[in-house]
């Protein structure tokens, strides 16, 4: 249940990048020595990782007690045969992005997930993997995955989708084939694979939208710290912007011009951010922001953008109706495709809370200058929908009981008890 608020403050910091931290388990494993994680996710994603490498025969350890401090050792690029079906839970990037290290190893391993995780495409990895030699069984391209794992040979791969995880995944499984692997993404994606496997010690080339990667290189441990979410940091921030008197602090924060297009976005909107303490870690910008809010104007997210903003798209949704001049999303398919189907679930919410908008096939186009009631909604079991309502309804009229809101545990599991704190009544 959340109430309405009257604004928000204070000083956040957010658990480590859900994104970051599946690449740096799944690359500590494979890596020569041990590696220490600090910060790691403590979203329920991130566990799955850690329990299929379990399962393929990785050694870790929660250290000193802590649920983000990570102790792991390296199996030096080869896992060991699991006994029973990898469980990626409700995570997509745990099974995309695994899929491409078992191709490579010497045994076959089943991938499965939950209800939701079932329904969603995985013809995108099934493809390239089968191309580089690897058999891969699916229920008409969704999970469970029955991969056979071989020696794989680097192929020249085209993306027609543009997904970091497809892009992650084949870059992990051209590290363990023979030969050289090249990748072209339609558009530019979020680049942790590329940072991470960098830091871990591997060589890749970039130019403009192709990467490539040459096979047989070795990985060294490494001891990082992750930088908080800016996908979980975009709730406040978007809460901030609801409120002209609000002042946010958000310290360590990943700032990855790759992932960092939503702060562009607000400010064009009407939220002040001024950024300080920028530095460096393990190749990813993390800084330390100071937010106030303002006017709270309208934009169009379209091509590129939709792309960069993916993740933050439902919140911005949510959050349209209070905007001047609302807020307009266009090639956005692949949200039908996410956890839920996004763009049908913000029109249900949106809509239960009583402000007009219009659905599309590729997106939204939600009018400004709105008021909304607290209403009844749905999670639909996705993490994002849960918290991207719950700042919605903080400046609703009334209650919002947001049911099935437990899954925000997915990514953030700390998410509610943390808003409490940064609302003022
Ligand atoms: C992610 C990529 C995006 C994003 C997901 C995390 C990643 O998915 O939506 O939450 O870590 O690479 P796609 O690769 O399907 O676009």
């Amino acid at each position: 249940m959340v109430r309405p608020a009257r604004n928000v403050r204070g000083t956040v910091g957010l658990p480590g990048d859900k994104s970051i931290s599946h690449r740096y388990a799944m690359l500590a494993a494979l890596a020569d020595g041990s590696s220490r994680l600090e910060n790691y996710s403590t979203g329920a994603d991130c566990a799955s990782t850690l329990g299929c490498l379990r399962s393929l025969g990785v050694k870790w350890i929660r250290k000193d007690g802590a649920e983000n401090v990570l102790e792991m050792q390296g199996t030096g690029l080869s896992l060991t045969a699991p006994s029973d079906v990898l469980d990626c839970g409700n995570s997509g990037s745990t099974i995309r992005m695994l899929s491409g290290i078992v191709a490579g190893q010497k045994f076959a391993s089943e991938m499965a997930g939950d209800e939701s995780l079932s329904r969603r495409p995985m013809e995108r990895v099934i493809a390239p993997l089968t191309a580089m030699g690897a058999q891969v069984k699916s229920q008409n391209g969704r999970p469970p995955l029955r991969i056979t794992g071989t020696r794989l040979k680097g192929i020249a791969y085209k993306m027609p989708v543009a997904s970091a995880q497809v892009k992650t995944c084949l870059l992990f499984a051209g590290l363990l084939a023979e030969g050289e692997t090249s990748i072209v993404e339609p558009l530019r994606t979020r680049d942790h694979g590329e940072v991470a496997l960098r830091a871990f010690g591997a060589e890749l080339d970039r130019k403009g939208n192709e990467v490539r990667i040459n096979g047989g290189q070795r990985l060294r441990g490494i001891e990082a710290r992750v930088p908080g979410d800016l996908s979980s940091a975009a709730f406040f921030l978007c809460a901030a912007a609801l409120f002209p008197g609000s002042q946010l602090t958000i310290t360590s924060l990943l700032m990855n011009p790759t992932r960092a297009r939503l702060l562009d976005i607000l400010v064009q909107m009407g939220l002040r951010i001024s950024v300080t303490q920028l530095e460096e870690l393990h190749g990813e910008v993390v800084g330390t922001l100071q937010v106030e809010g303002g006017r709270l104007k309208g934009t169009t997210i379209a091509g590129a953008d939709t792309a960069a903003l993916i993740d933050e798209i439902p919140v911005l949704a949510a959050i349209a109706p209070y905007t001047e001049e609302g807020i307009e999303v266009r090639d956005a398919k692949e949200l039908r495709v996410k956890e839920s189907d996004r763009i049908a679930a913000l029109a249900t919410n949106l809509r239960a809370m009583g402000a007009s908008l219009e659905e599309r096939e590729d997106g939204l186009k939600i009018p400004g200058g709105q008021s909304l009631r607290g209403a009844e909604l749905e999670s639909f079991g996705d993490h994002r929908i849960a918290m991207a309502f719950s700042i919605a309804a903080l400046r609703a009229r009334g209650d919002t009981l947001i049911n099935g809101s437990e899954c925000a545990a997915i990514s953030y599991p700390a998410f509610f008890s943390t808003l409490e704190g940064l609302v003022e009544r």
